[in-house]
Order: structure tokens, then sequence, then C-alpha cells
């Protein structure tokens, strides 16, 4: 049997102060939305996937705003009042990082960062080595450049502080590192700011580690775009259809199909069975589960429901917080609102709005319908412009449908109101009434044709 080697306690630190001038935005850059939560969500995501107890996040542009989007997240916050720069920003860290563990630093402006390349780095890095994740970029401009002799990673120099040869240099600084935490500290406490941006780069701690002759490990990452920084939007949006692109792989992967796999965006969590189709322009938000054999077809908007088996949802449907049982067909153009349940075979077609509203297997809600706070039993047929009325200005009340159910075309349900099972509502009818089961119920006013009116004819000039 062989024995893991014991490893050093590991301290995760991210980084998360800076503003994010380049971005342009009152929004802090570390909560800009990517894949519909914050940039910031996906570092902190990769660091408990490594499963360090201590993660610290160090914040300060924005003040309380970036905690405050993570409240219930159990990390551990350091204030950096003022940014003077990423070296200055992992001290702040450091008061409440023990000696005895290794340090792994992480920015929060990288977000695509996959566990498993962390997680090799820590494995092939030395306890008393310090490790840096580098990438060879095909465009490196912003990035700060890996310095090697010998083949071994001598320092760092960022892009403002390069000369012409060095910024023809193609291995580029991640911002990841890690190093012992008991030699990283004076590191930090010796750290100058003597550069063309006046700032503490945490990136000098390479040249440190050097001169004090310390190993430095440098790691390369395969791909470029999972270490890629966010800096401004062009950036993020790339990062955003790197990161759409992943999820939707993972979903192939698992037997999804997609009409276009770069034309579908999951903000969310997105759970499906089997065979399941996707087409063009559909925006899942939440958590939505879609049953086997779904299909989704364009332009749809679906966000935190559950859509059981066999289930299909038409062109340009809106569904939000709402469930269906199997087979059932939404759409085109529904709006199912949350607290829409609908059970097995049930439909539910264009401009239909159902909202906080049970419908039961087999009926049919097919055109230009709203249907609210309403309780539908099974078989029913609910004609074209029915809608209940739920408001009457201060509360809302509840419409009940009984099984078999037959209500004309045009009816307006005024409740609280009961049409009993297998009651027919005529056509046109205003129902504020219980309507009796198995019973023809009509209110509405008695035609009359008048043949001695005449239409109102223009005057001579
Ligand atoms: C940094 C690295 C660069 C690397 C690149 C990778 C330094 C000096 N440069 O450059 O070598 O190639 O990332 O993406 O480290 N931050 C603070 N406090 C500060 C300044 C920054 O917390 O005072 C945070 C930011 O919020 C951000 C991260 O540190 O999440 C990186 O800062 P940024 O200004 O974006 O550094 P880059 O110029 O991208
Ligand atoms: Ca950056």
């Amino acid at each position: 049997m062989t024995r893991r080697r014991r490893r050093l306690n590991i301290s995760i630190v991210i980084l998360a102060a800076g503003q994010g001038k380049r971005m342009r935005s009152a929004l802090p850059k570390v909560l800009q939305p990517l894949a519909g939560r914050p940039v910031l969500s996906h570092v902190i995501e990769s660091a408990r996937a490594l499963g360090a107890e201590d993660v610290c996040v160090v914040y300060g542009h924005g003040g309380e705003k970036v905690p405050a989007a993570f409240a219930g997240e159990a990390v551990r916050w350091a204030l950096q009042a003022e940014q003077l720069g990423t070296g200055h920003a992992a001290q702040q860290a450091m008061a409440g990082t023990p000696d005895a563990h290794r340090v792994l630093i992480l920015f929060g402006d990288v977000p695509l960062l996959k566990p498993s390349t962390l997680a090799g780095m820590l494995d092939a890095c030395g306890d008393d080595e310090v490790g840096v994740l580098t990438v060879d970029m095909d465009d490196p401009f912003g990035y700060g450049r890996i310095i090697r002799e010998n083949g071994n990673v001598v320092r760092n120099v960022e892009q403002k502080d390069a000369s012409e040869a060095e910024q023809r240099i193609r291995e580029i600084n991640t911002g990841v590192l890690c190093a012992p935490a008991a030699r990283l500290k004076p590191w930090l406490n010796r750290l100058q700011n003597a550069n063309a941006q006046g700032e503490y780069y945490l990136t000098d701690v390479i040249g440190m580690a050097a001169t004090d002759g310390v190993f430095i490990r440098g790691v390369k990452a395969e791909d470029w775009k999972e270490v890629m920084g966010i800096n401004d939007r062009k950036q993020l949006a790339a990062a955003e259809r790197v990161l759409q692109r992943r999820l939707v792989d993972e979903l192939m992967t698992l037997g999804v199909s997609f009409a276009d796999p770069d034309r579908v965006d999951i903000r969310g969590k997105l759970v499906c069975g089997a065979d399941v189709f996707i087409d063009v322009n559909a925006v899942f938000e939440g958590d939505v589960t879609l049953g086997n054999n779904v299909k989704i077809e364009s332009n749809n908007v679906i966000r935190n429901s559950r859509l059981s088996s066999g289930t299909v949802v038409h062109p340009n449907c809106h569904i939000d917080g709402a469930s269906t049982g199997d087979a059932c067909e939404i759409g085109p153009f529904a709006r199912l609102r949350p607290g829409a349940e609908l059970e097995r075979n049930v439909k539910v077609g264009n401009f239909v709005e159902v909202k906080k509203s049970t419908i039961a297997a087999g009926s049919k809600v097919n055109h230009l319908s709203y249907i609210g706070d309403t309780t539908i039993g099974t078989n029913v047929n609910v004609g074209a412009g029915t809608i209940t009325c739920n408001y009457d200005g201060a509360s809302k009340h509840r419409t009940v449908i009984g099984d078999d159910a037959f209500i004309g075309s045009g009816v307006e349900l005024v409740a609280p109101v009961e049409i009993g099972a297998g009651a027919t509502i005529g056509a046109g009818s205003t129902i504020s009434k219980t309507a009796p089961p198995d019973t023809l119920t009509v209110a509405r006013a008695r035609q009359v044709s008048l043949p001695e009116w005449q239409r109102p004819g223009r005057k001579e000039k």
C-alpha cells in the first residue's frame, strides 16, 4: 500500500478589492454577472471545490456591497481599505492566515479556472516551493510576462514595466500563486511600489523567492481560455461565451441535443433527462429541470421551473416558477407565472397567461386567456378569450372549475366563483355565482334586433 505524503493545510486567498476601472461600471467588477451570478461567485465555488477550510476574500472597492452579495457564504472577509495593488491586497489577508499553512492566491477576476487545474498545481508543488500557474497566450497583451532563466521561473514583469523584448514573451502569469505562508508573509512585508503603476505587485514575490533560493515551479495550464482575466466588457462577454460553451458541452456529453450549441444561455443550473432537445435562443435561469424527451423550441425563457417528460414548449414562451406533468404542450406565446402547476397532458396555447393555478390532467386552455388563482379539474375545456376576474381592486379571489366542465369562449368568471363538474358555460357569459354541475349556465343579455334602427348618415354640406 502506498501512503500519501502528508501535506500542509491550504488557506485560499481571493483578491477582489479592485475597482475594475476598465469595466467603466458603477458595479464592482467582481459583482458583474457571469452566467447569471457574480464573477466572484465562480472563484469562490472553485475554492470550495478544493476543500480548503480557510477561504479569505479581500474586498475594498464597493465597500460592503461585495460581502453583502455573499451573505451566508462561510468565508473570511479581509478589508483592503485602499487599493494599493495585488501584493498589498494579499497582505491584508495574512493576519488570519496560519503560518503553518500553504497559501493559494486566486484573483476574483479570473473566474473560469477549473478546480482540477488548481488541484493539479497544488499537487505538483512541494510544500516549501512557490508555485506559479502560467499559460502561453497568442495575444499576451496586458498580462504579466514570466521570465525564465535556464528553464526556471525567476520573476514576473508587468505589461507596463516590460521592455520590448519582454513584451514578446508569450508565457504569462495567470495570477494563481501558491507559497508557504511562513515565507510569503515576510515577502509581502518587503514589497516596494517603485514601478510604472506605483503599486505593490504580488508578482514581485516571485523574484524575491528566487533571490532567497526558493524553488519556483512554473505550472503551465493547457487552455488559455480557462485562465483569462476579466478586465473590461469585451473580456466579460468572451468569458461568458467560454463558460456557456462549457456548460452546453457538459450537457451534450450527458445526452442532451442542441440545435446550435452557441445559441443557448444557461444562467443557473439546468438538469436534463435523456433525449432532451433544445432549439436556438433558449435562456434558462435559476434551477430548471427538464424530464426525458422534453422539447424546447426556439426563443424561450425558462426560469426556476420543472417540466416533466415529453413536455413540448413551442416558440416564444416565458415560463417562471411553473411545473408541468408529463406530455404537456405549451405555447407558442404562452406565459406561465409562479405557481402555475399543470398536471399531465395539459395544453396551454397562444396568448394564455397562467398564475398561481392548478390545471389537472387532460385540460386545455388554448387561446387568449388569463387564468389566475384558479383550480381547474381534469378534462376541462376553457374556450378562447376566457378570463378569471381574480382581483377586485383590493384582494385576490379563487375560481374553482370542476372536472369535465366546458367553458365557452369569451367567458368572465368573477371570483370567488365555482363551476360544477360537467357544467357547460355559454359563450360570452359573465359568471359571478355558482354554476351547477352537468347543467348549461348562460349569463348574458338576450339578443335583440331592431328593424327600425338606421345607421347615422353623414350630413350633406
Ligand atoms: C494581474 C497580475 C498580472 C496577471 C493578471 C492575470 C499583478 C501585479 N498583476 O494583472 O501579472 O497577468 O493579473 O489576470 O498582480 N486587486 C485587489 N486590490 C488591489 C488591486 C487588485 O484586490 O489593490 C484584485 C482585483 O480585484 C482583481 C485582482 O486583484 O481581482 C487582479 O487585479 P487587476 O488590477 O485586474 O490586475 P491585472 O492588471 O489584471
Ligand atoms: Ca485582471
